[in-house]
C-alpha cells in the first residue's frame, strides 16, 4: 500500500520546521516510517539549486520563468529519486513546501499564469498530489517579527524572497487562502498565531482525521 504523503505550506515565519518535528516524534511513536523532506532542496541536486534560487550564488538577478523552473526542476528530482520511492515502500513522505508554495508565491505574488503554473507543478510531481496539505496561516507582519527575532541570534541573514516588500508577502498569504479554499479536501488550515504546543495539537487532530 502506497504511504502517506504530507506537505506543509506557509507564509516567512509560520514555524512550519518546528511542526514538522513535532509531528514526526508523534506519528514515529505509532511505528510509522518517515521520511522528512524540504523544497527547494531535499536532494544533492535540489539543494545546489536551493543556493541559487536563495541567495543569488550564481551573482546575476534570476528571470522569474527561470526562477519558476529552477523550483519545479528541484521538486521533480525530489519527487524521482526521494518521494515516489518512499511512498512506493508503504513509508510517510513530510515535506516542508511544496506545489503550493509555487503557486502562492511565483502565482499570486510574482503574478505568473496560474493555469500554466498548474500544469507545470502536475508534470513536476508525476501528478502525485499530497494526501494532506496542512496550511500554517500567520499574519505577515507576526511572521516577520518571529523571523528578526530568529536572524538576532545567527549568523544568516534574510533570503531572497524575505527581502521581498511586505505586499508581496500579503500577496503570498491571501494567495494560500484562494488554493486552500480551491482544494478544500486536500488543505487544512491551522492558526499558527498560537503557542507551539497548541499548534502542534491542531496539526495532530488534523492528521488523525484525515490520514489515521
Ligand atoms: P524556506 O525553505 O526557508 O521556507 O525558503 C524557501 C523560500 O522559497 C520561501 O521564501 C518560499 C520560496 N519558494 C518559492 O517561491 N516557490 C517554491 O516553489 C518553493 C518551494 C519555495
Amino acid at each position: 500500500m502506497s504511504g502517506k504523503f504530507i506537505t506543509f505550506e506557509g507564509p516567512e515565519g509560520s514555524g512550519k520546521s518546528t511542526q514538522i518535528k513535532l509531528l514526526v516524534e508523534k506519528l514515529e511513536k505509532l511505528g510509522i516510517e518517515i521520511t522528512c523532506t524540504r523544497e527547494p532542496g531535499g536532494t544533492a541536486t535540489g539543494e545546489q539549486i536551493r543556493n541559487l534560487l536563495q541567495h543569488d550564488a550564481a551573482g546575476e538577478p534570476l528571470c522569474d520563468r527561470a526562477e519558476l523552473l529552477l523550483f519545479t526542476a528541484s521538486r521533480a528530482q525530489l519527487m524521482d529519486r526521494i518521494i515516489l520511492p518512499t511512498l512506493g515502500n508503504g513509508d510517510w513522505v513530510l515535506c516542508d513546501r511544496f506545489i503550493d508554495s509555487t503557486m502562492a508565491y511565483q502565482g499570486f505574488a510574482r503574478g505568473m499564469d496560474i493555469s500554466t503554473l498548474d500544469s507545470i507543478n502536475n508534470f513536476a510531481i508525476y501528478d502525485r498530489k499530497p494526501d494532506l496539505t496542512i496550511l500554517l496561516d500567520l499574519e505577515v507582519e507576526a511572521g516577520f517579527q518571529r523571523l528578526e527575532k530568529r536572524y538576532a541570534d545567527s549568523a544568516e541573514s534574510h533570503d531572497r524572497f524575505e527581502r521581498e516588500a511586505r505586499e508581496f508577502h500579503h500577496k503570498v498569504r491571501d494567495g494560500y487562502h484562494t488554493l486552500a479554499e480551491r482544494e478544500p479536501e486536500r488543505f487544512v488550515i491551522v492558526d499558527a498565531d498560537q503557542s507551539v504546543e497548541d499548534v502542534a495539537s491542531n496539526v495532530w487532530n488534523a492528521v488523525k482525521g484525515a490520514l489515521l
